[in-house]
C-alpha cells in the first residue's frame, strides 16, 4: 500500500515556534526520509472561514505567509505538494456525504471542537460550518486516501472521527476510503509547547509566541522575559523544572553539539537541569543558552523565508499547481465515493437498462 502523508494549517497568522516543534519540524524530515510515495500539506483556508466568517480578509491575507513559512522550513514543492483547501471543490462535495455519516451528538462529543467553541464565546451561536468542521477535515484527509497525518495532540479527536466515517462508509458502500493514522510529536514538550508566559498553549490572541520569521534580537528579548520558576530568586536557591518554561523549550530544542558550542562545562541537558534544581545556577545563563540555541534553529529558516519573500509570484505559483495536481487526486476519489453510493447513474448502464425494461411492453 502507498504511504501517503496529508496535513494542514489554518492561515490565520504566521506560524510560530510551537508549530514548528509540534508539526513543522516531522514534515520536513518525513519529506527528505524518502519514505512517503505522496506528501500532500494543505492550507486549510476554508476551515478557518469556518470561525471567520466576518473576516475573510485575515485569512486572505495569511495564506502567503503560511506559504513563506512552510518553504521557510524546508518544504520542498519538489517534494511535496503544497495546496489550498477552498481551491479544491471535491472536498467540499465530500464532506456534504460524509455528513449523513456522523450524528449532531457524536460532534458535540468532540473535545477539541468543545473547547475550540468556549474559547471562541460560541456557545449561543455555533455556526454551522464551524460545528461540523471535523467532517470536512475527514475530507481533506480522505481525498487524498492518506495514511499518516502528521499533526499535534489537539487533533487527535478529528482523527478518531476521521477513522470512523471512514470505517462507516467502507462498511456501508463498499471499501473505497483509506483509514490514516496520526503520527504525534515525539517527545512531551513538543506535544504542548507552552508560550514564553508559561500559559498553556502559544497563541497568537494570548501575544506569547515566538514567530518562525521572527528577527534575532526580537528572539532574545523574549527568550529573556520567559517565565521560569517563581520561586528561583537568588542563583543558589534550588529550581524547580517542571512548567519552567526554558527548560520546556530545551526539551523540545536543545540537541548534543549545542552543549559543546555553547554551554561546555555541561555535557548535557540532563546535567544542567540537575545543575538547575540543586541550587547555583541562574535563569540568566539558561536563557543565553536557549537564545543561542534558537537563534541557530531560526537562522536557516529566516534566511530562507527572505530569499523567497523576493519571488511572491513564483509562490503563489506554486500554489495553484500544487492546488491543481491536488484536484486530479481528489477527484479520483469523489468518483469512487459516487461509484460506491451508486449515484453515478450515467455511467451505469445496468440501472438505464433496468429502467427501459420497466417501461418496455
Ligand atoms: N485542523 C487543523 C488545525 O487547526 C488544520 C487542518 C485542516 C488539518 N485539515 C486538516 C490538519 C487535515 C491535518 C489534516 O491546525
Amino acid at each position: 500500500m502507498s504511504k501517503i502523508i496529508l496535513t494542514g494549517d489554518r492561515p490565520t497568522g504566521r506560524l510560530h515556534v510551537g508549530h514548528y516543534v509540534g508539526s513543522l519540524r516531522r514534515r520536513v524530515e518525513l519529506q527528505n526520509s524518502g519514505e512517503y510515495d505522496k506528501i500532500y500539506i494543505m492550507i486549510a483556508d476554508a476551515q478557518a472561514l469556518t470561525d471567520n466568517a466576518d473576516n475573510p480578509e485575515k485569512v486572505r491575507e495569511n495564506i502567503i505567509e503560511v506559504a513563506l513559512d512552510y518553504l521557510a522550513c524546508g518544504i520542498d514543492p519538489e517534494k511535496s505538494t503544497i495546496l489550498i483547501q477552498s481551491q479544491i471543490p471535491e472536498l467540499t462535495e465530500l464532506t456534504f456525504y460524509y455528513m449523513n455519516l456522523v450524528t449532531v451528538s457524536r460532534l458535540q462529543r468532540n473535545p477539541t471542537v468543545k473547547s475550540e467553541i468556549k474559547m471562541r464565546n460560541f456557545e449561543a451561536s455555533i455556526p454551522v460550518g464551524f460545528f461540523t468542521y471535523p467532517i470536512s477535515q475527514a475530507a481533506d484527509i480522505t481525498a487524498f486516501q492518506a495514511t499518516t497525518v502528521p499533526a499535534g495532540e489537539d487533533q487527535m479527536p478529528m482523527l478518531e472521527q476521521t477513522k470512523e466515517i471512514v470505517h462507516k462508509f467502507n462498511t456501508v458502500y463498499g471499501e473505497a476510503l483509506t483509514e490514516p493514522n496520526i503520527l504525534l510529536p515525539e517527545n512531551e514538550a513538543c506535544l504542548r509547547l507552552p508560550g514564553i508566559d508559561g500559559k498553556a498553549k502559544m497563541s497568537k490572541s494570548l501575544g506569547n509566541c515566538i514567530y518562525l520569521a521572527e528577527e534575532p534580537d526580537e528572539v532574545k528579548k523574549k527568550v529573556m522575559s520567559m517565565y521560569t520558576d517563581p520561586d528561583h530568586i537568588k542563583i543558589t536557591d534550588p529550581g524547580k523544572l517542571e512548567g519552567n518554561t526554558v527548560f520546556i523549550y530545551l526539551d523540545a530544542f536543545s540537541k548534543p553539539e549545542h552543549f559543546e558550542r555553547y554551554l561546555p562545562e555541561y555535557a548535557n541537558l540532563q546535567e544542567l537541569k540537575d545543575h538547575y534544581t540543586r541550587g547555583g545556577l541562574g535563569d540568566v545563563k539558561v536563557k543565553k543558552f536557549l537564545n543561542n540555541v534558537l537563534q541557530e534553529e531560526l537562522e536557516p529558516i529566516r534566511n530562507r523565508r527572505h530569499e523567497y519573500e523576493k519571488d511572491i509570484a513564483y509562490v503563489y505559483n506554486i500554489l495553484k499547481k500544487g492546488s491543481e495536481e491536488a484536484e486530479k487526486v481528489a477527484a479520483q476519489t469523489l468518483t469512487a465515493v459516487k461509484d460506491a453510493m451508486k449515484i453515478n447513474y450515467f455511467e451505469d448502464s445496468e440501472l438505464i437498462a433496468k429502467h427501459i425494461a420497466k417501461y418496455q411492453k
